[in-house]
């Protein structure tokens, strides 16, 4: 048997490693907890798990779904658009439900791009853009997100034969992992850019819902002329503490919605018809979910913010995001702090490195732990401290 080359040479995906190095540890008795995964601890709101049984009783909805999903839940992602942000889609063409936004990210790499095409990347940055377009052929060309510039590219820096080769420029905002934010103007920056050199633009907004102070992120689709030359993916993953349920969307450009949806009859027969009642229910039933939910991160954002600054790394508070990026201390890289965590104290923390080669330096904690291992986790951060000032006065 020979694997192909394309899967043989695949990075092992980032927190298949992670679980499998927490695995091991709790095999052995060791107490771990971690901050690494985004994935919300809290259950989906009742209201949408009632709607779910509701409909898989149904046996309308035992049969196989259509690729495009119902026309119910294609018409409530519209609204929703329309209510939230002021955009308005045509149900039909603009928008088309994913069997969560990770799946539509990977596959509509094969919708553009061609062997020794290029697709304009963050770094760091949630790995599927980069993956997906080696998947199909292509190269990713590194866009660098660094604090000077607020962890937006700076796209006036890519090299004139980078951008000939470029077919599509990745974004993301509020941003994983930094927890950056963008504004319209540099939404609108953007566009003007991919329209100077022919790229479409693929925004990636899953945590619009996640915001803390009062703050609303925008969305890529309020920016002028986003509908000719750019899709936004979003999810129900993190706004609804929907991840375990699969659905997310992409909405924008009728071509490319329309090159995605080709790809996928080919690959996939849709999300199950009860999730995307359920689907429907999150998007147009009682929204207060979102502010109680916002409400326990923030607080989660505060106590992990001011456990690490009281012990010497520099963070600031993130204004969206399910996300803490943090500064590792001199002298250490990111995997070494990791793995001293890990190893002295049983804290799991993802290295900034994983993302990419400008996350060197930083890790990054998730705020998605329940309050109790929340406070566990912080109190042995600060044993670590303690533990190590003991051993820089033995040295010293
Ligand atoms: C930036 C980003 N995009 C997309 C996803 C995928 O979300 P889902 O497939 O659950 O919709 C994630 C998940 O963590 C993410 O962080």
């Amino acid at each position: 048997m020979r694997i192909s080359k394309r899967v043989a040479d695949l990075p092992p995906y980032l927190f298949v490693e992670i679980s499998k190095k927490i695995a091991e540890k709790r095999a052995k008795g060791e107490d771990v907890v971690s901050f690494a995964i985004g994935d919300p601890d809290i259950p989906t709101p009742p209201h949408i798990i009632a709607r779910l049984c509701q409909a898989a009783q149904d046996p309308a909805n035992h049969r196989y779904p259509e690729t495009e999903g119902l026309p119910k839940l294609r018409q409530a992602i519209a609204r929703w658009y329309q209510s939230r942000f002021g955009v308005s889609l045509d149900a039909d063409k603009e928008v088309l439900p994913l069997i969560g936004s990770k799946e539509g990210i990977a596959h509509i790499a094969l919708c553009f791009i061609d062997p020794e095409d290029i697709a304009l990347v963050p770094d760091p940055a949630y790995p599927v853009y980069s993956v997906s377009t080696m998947l199909a052929g292509g190269s990713p060309y590194y866009m660098p997100l660094v604090e000077a510039n607020n962890f937006l590219p700076d796209l006036d820096t890519i090299p004139a034969d980078v951008l000939r080769r470029a077919k599509l420029l990745w974004l993301n905002y509020p941003n994983n992992p930094t927890g950056a934010v963008a504004d319209l103007d540099f939404f609108n920056r953007a566009v003007k850019f991919a329209r100077r050199h022919d790229l479409a633009i693929c925004h990636d907004g899953p945590y619009s819902e996640v915001a803390f102070d009062g703050y609303q992120p925008v969305s890529f689709m309020q920016a002028d002329g986003t509908k000719e030359i750019g899709v936004e993916f979003h999810s129900l993953s993190k706004s609804y503490n929907m991840t375990g349920w699969r659905v997310g969307m992409v909405v924008g450009n009728a071509e490319m919605i329309d090159a995605l949806k080709r790809l996928k009859s080919n690959l996939d027969s849709g999300i199950p018809n009860a999730i995307q009642h359920a689907a429907i229910e999150a998007l147009t039933g009682a929204q207060d979910c979102i502010q109680e939910h916002n409400a326990i991160y923030q607080r989660r954002r505060d106590l992990v913010i001011d456990m690490l600054n009281s012990i010497g790394l520099e963070a600031k508070p993130p204004k969206a995001s399910l996300y803490v990026w943090a500064k590792v201390p001199q002298g250490y890289t990111s995997r070494d702090f990791a793995t001293d965590l890990l190893d002295k104290v049983g804290v799991v923390v993802t290295p900034g490195v994983s993302y990419g080669k400008n996350g060197e330096g930083y890790i990054r904690l998730s705020l998605t732990i329940p309050d109790a291992a929340l406070v566990k986790g912080l109190s042995r951060l600060a044993g670590w401290r303690r533990n190590r000032s003991r051993t820089e006065q033995k040295i010293t």
